[in-house]
C-alpha cells in the first residue's frame, strides 16, 4: 500500500479543489429551484422505465441542436409525453449542461409516473398524457427568495421590469428579458420571462400575466421566481443573464472538449484506483486461484451445511421478531440471529420465494458462497427448501458505511485513514467479483448501504450475485432504477448495458461520497438535490475551461 500512485492526501487533495466554491461557472444556471412530482404511481414498470429512457434519450438529441425538445414514446396508461426547454438566453453548450443536470434529477419522481423540474437555466416535463397546451394548473407556485430586503426604489424597478418583460415575451417567441436600473444608485433589477414554445402568444400572454401577478408578491424580497405550468419568470437584485445571445457555433466546440476532458479527468480518478489494484493484485489473485477451481466447485456443491433447517433459522432470530430486524435490503428483510453453538448471524428474509426451483437457489448459494474475500460479505448458507427462502450470512456489529458517513457524529469515527481503507477495500473486493472465474459476478448495485463495516470498521461488499440470480430478465433496471438511481452508470440507465463499467461508476460515486460526506441521491421528497456528480463535474469544467480561456 505504500507506494500507492494516488496517496490518499493526493485524492483527497484533488477533490477538494475539484470541490472548492470560488471555481463556479454559473451560465448554465443549473441550480434547482424545484422538483415537483405527481402523485400517480406508473402501471407497468418495465413498460413505464423503457418508455422514460427513450423521451429523455431522444430529447436530448433536440435540445442539442434547438434548445427545446419534445417527444412520444409508447401509448396507453404508461405513455410517456416529454418536454424540455432551456430559457433562450443560455448558449446550446450550455443548455447541453443544463438538460444533463435535469436528466439526473428528474428520475427521482419514479416510481410516480409524472414530473416537473424548474432550474435556473432550463425546465422538463414528463406525463403520461398530453400537456403541449397546458399553461395554467393547481401547483403553479412563486418561490421568494426571503434573505434580503430592498427599498422601495428597487421594488419600483422590480414591478418595471416584471411588467416590461412579461409584456414583451408574447410577441418575441415566448422570451424577454429586462434591466431597469434603480434611481440613485448602481443597482439594477434583472427580469427574465419565458414560456414554452409549444404555448400560443395568447396562453404565454395568459400565463405570463398571472405570472407577474404571483411574482410581485415577493416584493420586497429581492429575489422572486415564479414556476407556472407554461412559462418561468424571475426577478433579482443580481445580474444572472447571459449576456452572450445564444449561439452554438466554435465556442460550443471548445466547451464539449472541455465537458469530455472534465468527464475523462472524473473517470480516470476512479479508474486510477480501481486500475492500481487490479494490477498490484493480479498476481495475488491469480497465485489463489490456481488451487483448482473445479475441485473447490465439485466440493462446495456437496457440502451440505451450506444448508440450514428453516426451524433452526425462525428459532435463531425468535420467530424473525421485529426486535431482531437489521434492516431492509434490495431483497428482502434482514434479522439478527443466534445459533445454539452461540454464533451470530445475519438471515435475509426474501421477498421472492424459490421455493419451486429449490435445486437453482442451491446452486446459486453454492456459487456465491465460494466466492470468498476479506471485503465480501460471506454467505454461510440458505434454507432453501423450507417454507420461504432464507439466506444466512456473517453478522456484522458496525451495519453499513451510508450510517456512518452521512452523519455527522458518527463520522468522526471515520478518519481518513480509515475512509482510505474502506475505499481500497471495497475497490479489492469488486476486483474479486470481477475477476471471479466461476462466475464474473457484476454487483449492479454498489451504494454506501451496501458496504457493510465488520468491528474493526473495515468494509465488505454485500448482496452481490443476488441480482444474477432474481433479474435474469430487464425488469431490473427498474427494480434499481427505485432505490439506487444516483449509483447508476448513465449507459446502463440508458440502454441496459451492464458491463463490470457499471460497478466502477457507481464505485466512483461511492468514492465522492465517502470523500465529501455528501449523499449523491436523495429520496424524491426532497424538495431539491444537486446532484454529487454534476457539483463536481461542474467545478472540473470550470478548471479546465480556465485553461482555454
Ligand atoms: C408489464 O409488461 C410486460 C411487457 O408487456 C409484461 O411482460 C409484464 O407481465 C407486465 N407486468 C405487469 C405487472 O403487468
Ligand atoms: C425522436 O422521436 C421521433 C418521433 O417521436 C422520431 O421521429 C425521431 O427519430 C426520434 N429521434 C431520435 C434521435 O430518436
Ligand atoms: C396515466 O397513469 C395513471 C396511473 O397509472 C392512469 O390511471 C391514467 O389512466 C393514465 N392516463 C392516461 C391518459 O393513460
Ligand atoms: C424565509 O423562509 C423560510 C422558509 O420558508 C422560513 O423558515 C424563514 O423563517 C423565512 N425568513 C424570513 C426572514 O421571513
Ligand atoms: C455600487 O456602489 C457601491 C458604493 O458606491 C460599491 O461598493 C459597489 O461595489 C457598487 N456595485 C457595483 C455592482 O458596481
Ligand atoms: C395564477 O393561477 C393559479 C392557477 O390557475 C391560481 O391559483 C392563482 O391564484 C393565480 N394567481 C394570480 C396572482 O392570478
Amino acid at each position: 500500500m505504500k507506494e500507492s500512485i494516488l496517496s490518499p492526501t493526493a485524492i483527497i487533495i484533488i477533490l477538494v479543489t475539484l470541490l472548492s466554491p470560488d471555481a463556479s461557472l454559473g451560465e448554465p444556471r443549473t441550480q434547482i429551484v424545484r422538483l415537483m412530482c405527481g402523485n400517480q404511481r406508473e402501471h407497468n414498470s418495465s413498460i413505464f422505465v423503457m418508455n422514460f429512457v427513450d423521451v429523455m434519450e431522444n430529447i436530448s438529441v433536440q435540445m442539442r441542436t434547438s434548445g427545446f425538445g419534445r417527444a412520444v414514446v409508447g401509448s396507453g396508461p404508461d405513455a410517456n409525453y416529454g418536454l424540455a426547454q432551456c430559457y433562450d438566453d443560455l448558449s446550446l453548450s450550455d443548455c447541453v449542461l443544463c438538460y444533463a443536470e435535469m436528466r439526473t434529477i428528474l428520475p427521482q419522481c419514479f416510481p410516480n409516473n409524472g414530473g416537473r423540474i424548474f432550474l435556473d437555466g432550463c425546465f422538463m416535463r414528463v406525463q403520461n398524457y398530453s400537456f403541449d397546451q397546458e399553461y395554467a394548473g393547481p401547483i403553479d407556485t412563486a418561490v421568494c427568495d426571503n434573505r434580503t430586503q430592498k427599498s422601495s426604489a428597487f421594488q419600483n424597478s422590480a414591478r418595471q421590469a416584471v411588467v416590461q418583460a412579461v409584456s414583451a415575451a408574447p410577441n418575441n417567441n415566448g422570451f424577454a428579458r429586462a434591466q431597469v436600473p434603480v434611481s440613485r444608485t448602481n443597482e439594477s433589477a434583472y427580469v427574465l420571462a419565458n414560456c414554452w414554445r409549444t404555448l400560443s402568444a395568447s396562453s404565454c400572454r395568459a400565463c405570463l400575466q398571472n405570472a407577474s401577478a404571483s411574482i410581485l408578491g415577493c416584493l420586497p424580497w429581492s429575489e422572486g421566481r415564479v414556476l407556472n405550468t407554461g412559462c418561468f419568470v424571475r426577478y433579482s437584485e443580481t445580474n444572472f443573464l447571459n449576456p452572450i445571445p445564444r449561439n452554438g457555433s466554435s465556442r460550443g466546440k471548445v466547451i464539449g472538449i472541455v465537458v469530455s476532458v472534465a468527464s475523462a479527468v472524473l473517470v480516470l480518478i476512479v479508474g486510477a484506483v480501481i486500475g492500481f489494484y487490479i494490477w498490484n493484485h493480479k498476481t495475488i489473485e491469480k497465485k489463489r486461484k490456481g488451487s483448482s477451481d473445479a475441485e473447490k466447485l465439485v466440493r462446495t456443491l456437496h457440502d451440505s451445511s451450506l444448508n440450514f433447517k428453516y426451524s433452526t433459522l425462525e428459532k435463531a432470530t425468535a420467530s424473525f421478531d421485529e426486535a431482531n430486524k437489521l434492516g431492509q435490503g434490495g431483497f428482502g428483510t434482514v434479522y439478527k440471529g443466534v445459533l445454539q453453538d452461540g454464533r451470530e448471524i445475519a438471515v435475509k428474509r426474501l421477498f421472492y420465494n424459490n421455493k419451486h426451483r429449490a435445486g437453482d437457489f442451491y446452486n446459486e448459494v453454492n456459487i456465491i458462497s465460494s466466492v470468498e474475500h476479506k471485503n465480501l460479505v460471506r454467505l454461510l448458507g440458505c434454507s432453501c427448501s423450507g417454507p420461504e427462502s432464507l439466506l444466512v450470512y456473517e453478522f456484522l456489529p458496525n451495519k453499513s458505511l451510508d450510517l456512518f458517513i452521512f452523519d455527522p457524529s458518527k463520522g468522526k469515527a471515520l478518519n481518513w485513514e480509515k475512509r482510505y481503507e474502506i475505499i481500497i477495500g471495497t475497490a479489492e473486493g469488486l476486483v474479486c467479483l470481477h475477476e471471479n472465474t466461476n462466475t464474473r459476478i457484476i454487483h449492479r448495485d454498489i451504494k454506501a448501504s451496501n458496504i457493510l463495516l465488520d468491528s474493526r470498521l473495515r468494509a465488505k461488499i454485500a448482496d452481490f450475485g443476488l441480482a444474477r440470480t432474481f433479474q435474469a430478465d430487464k425488469s431490473h433496471i427498474s427494480t434499481a432504477i427505485a432505490g439506487t438511481l444516483g449509483y447508476m452508470a448513465p449507459e446502463y440507465l440508458a440502454h441496459g448495458q451492464l458491463t463490470e463499467k457499471a460497478d466502477v461508476y457507481s464505485f466512483g460515486v461511492l468514492l465522492l461520497e465517502i470523500v465529501t460526506g455528501r449523499q449523491n441521491n436523495r429520496s424524491k421528497e426532497a424538495e431539491y438535490s444537486e446532484s454529487l456528480i454534476s457539483i463536481v463535474s461542474s467545478k472540473v469544467f470550470a478548471i479546465l475551461s480556465n485553461f482555454f480561456s
